[in-house]
């Protein structure tokens, strides 16, 4: 396409999920010049995202029902008609799930790009005069090539069809998806057609000042996106290996992460300490990572990545074995209240929580676990597990199994310890002399997230382990 800088009237989002809804929520909110529609083969999903109740929507986001309460039915829509979305659209993005493959060439490594090829397919079959495409899902560097291949040969077939492929990588956090989205730290675009560039910017320069808005080859888009996840993954492995080795020394790992936060060249963010990460991202995109640079026979970076991901699995593991190791050397029959099932705060996502690994060692060892989160649904917890919730908690059967609780204290009472997992607000607030009567003594609180007060929970009389200074009380 040469010329003049096509203009942006209608948009079509393929995915209609965590990162599809919310990020077209945000265009909508801000070009109401575009009509937006965010179309999905899930009609389930699509049904949520049209419900009259936004405390519905199927993405739990602070901020995100008043959103879409302004825009929805005014330019934003969301549909199960895949065709006519693609048909009237100006510009396509792709934004669907990309997880790692799980069998065949690649499997437990590679991204499973079946779900991409698709949509590319439904582009080039349905697209209609000149298509922006824009590659929105995390893919593997490279793989606009195999999108502009499919989108070239509808292009050889029909000659009023032409296409631009462009990557625009999505860097939001879930928790903090639309202030993420409102105010980015940068905006990626790689391309190489410069009207196409300039097309999706002056969607973004609605909101997003110019010098926020990079502008690179198709390659280095893609892969900066696999490159920022993995970096900060690596910051959460390095301050994990730290928070062990501070657990054996005296040391405290928060303490450790001020001093070296306010070096301006390491920076304070990044640093907490916890059960490891989760998420559906970062172990899916170091993996790849992993895959790409073995393809490329670079085995020591291959090797050099793996290890963030082994050592988060590590930490995750070795927080299910000190909780045994410090109640007795057994948890069988033992009721242990879980806080938190999501893969961090402010989300209903459970992607690879950490809280899946633990709890999984756990009822491996017998455990009687009850589970509580204010967001997650309890059939998701079952999925999870691989477990169905049991009927009723007594009797030392050997069998590890679990039950949903309604509340915090629901999950505490009888407990012989409590295990947060997730840094909810509320269980920064929780009040131990309350709770600590309806436990089993001697009860331990094991704070895998350091939200507790530790004076508090030893005033009333409780054993505490917190992650990166260990058995404190
Ligand atoms: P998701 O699973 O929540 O949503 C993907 C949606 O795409 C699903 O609803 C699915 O039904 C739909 N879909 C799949 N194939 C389709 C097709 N052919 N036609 C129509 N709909 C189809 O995934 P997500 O979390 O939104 O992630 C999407 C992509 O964005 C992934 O590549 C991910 O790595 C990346 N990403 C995710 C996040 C995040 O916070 N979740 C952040 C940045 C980037
Ligand atoms: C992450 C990135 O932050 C986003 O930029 C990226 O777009 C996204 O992945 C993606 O590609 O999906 P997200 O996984 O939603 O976002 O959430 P994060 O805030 O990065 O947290 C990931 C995990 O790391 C969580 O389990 C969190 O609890 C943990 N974490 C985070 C720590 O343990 N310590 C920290 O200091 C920060």
């Amino acid at each position: 396409m040469t010329g003049s800088v096509p203009a942006i009237r209608t948009i079509c989002c393929i995915g209609a999920g965590y990162v599809g809804g919310p990020t077209m929520a945000v265009i909508a909110d801000r070009c109401p010049g575009v009509q937006v529609t965010v179309v999905d083969l899930n009609a389930e999903r699509i049904a949520a995202w049209n419900d009259a109740d936004l405390s519905r929507l199927p993405v739990y986001e602070p901020g995100l029902d008043a959103v879409v309460g302004r825009c929805r039915g005014r330019n934003l829509f969301f549909s199960t008609e895949v065709e006519a979305g693609i048909a009237a659209a100006d510009m396509v993005f792709l934004s669907v799930n990309t997880p790692t493959k799980t069998k065949g060439l690649g499997a437990g490594q590679a991204s499973d790009l079946r779900w991409v090829e698709a949509s590319a397919r439904s582009v080039a079959a349905h697209a209609q005069g000149h298509t922006i495409v824009v590659e929105k899902s995390t893919l593997p560097v490279r793989t606009a090539a195999t999108v502009q291949a499919i989108l070239q040969a509808a292009q050889g077939e029909a000659e009023c069809k032409t296409f631009s492929v462009l990557s625009n990588p999505e860097f939001l956090a879930e928790g903090t998806a639309v202030p993420d989205l409102e105010q980015p730290d940068r905006v990626l675009i790689g391309g190489d057609d410069p009207q196409a560039i300039e097309a999706l910017a002056s969607v973004y320069a609605h909101w997003v000042p110019e010098d926020r808005i990079l502008r690179t080859n198709l390659w280095s888009s893609e892969l900066s996106k696999l490159t920022a996840n993995a970096f900060l993954a690596q910051r959460i492995s390095s301050i994990n290996s730290i928070a062990a080795f501070c657990e054996s020394t005296g040391a405290d790992v928060r303490e450790v992460a001020r001093a070296i936060g306010t070096d301006s060249r390491i920076g304070p963010k990044f640093l907490q300490a916890g059960p490891g990460f989760g998420g559906s991202c970062f172990q899916k995109d170091i993996l790849n990572l992993v895959y790409l640079c073995g393809h490329y026979g670079l085995h020591e970076v291959a090797a050099y990545w793996q290890s963030v991901v082994d050592l988060n699995a590590w930490q995750q593991h070795r927080i299910a074995r000190l909780v045994v190791n410090n109640l007795f050397g057994t948890v069988t029959g033992k009721r242990l209240a879980v806080l938190g099932f999501a893969f961090k705060a402010d989300t209903n996502d459970t992607r690879d929580a950490p809280a899946i690994r633990i709890c999984r060692d756990l009822l491996e060892e017998g455990a009687d676990l009850a589970i509580y989160d204010p967001k997650v649904a309890p059939e998701q917890i079952a999925r999870d597990l691989g477990m169905a919730p049991s009927a009723s908690s007594s009797g030392l059967t050997g069998e590890g199994r679990w039950q949903l609780a309604g509340s915090v204290h629901d999950a505490v009472c009888s407990a012989d310890a409590v295990l947060i997992l997730t840094e909810w607000q509320a269980f920064r607030q929780l009040s131990w002399p309350e709770l600590a009567p309806q436990m089993r003594q001697p009860a331990w609180v094991f704070d895998a997230r350091a939200v507790v007060d530790p004076e508090q929970v030893r005033a009333a009389g409780l054993r505490l382990w917190r992650v990166g200074d260990g058995n404190i009380g």
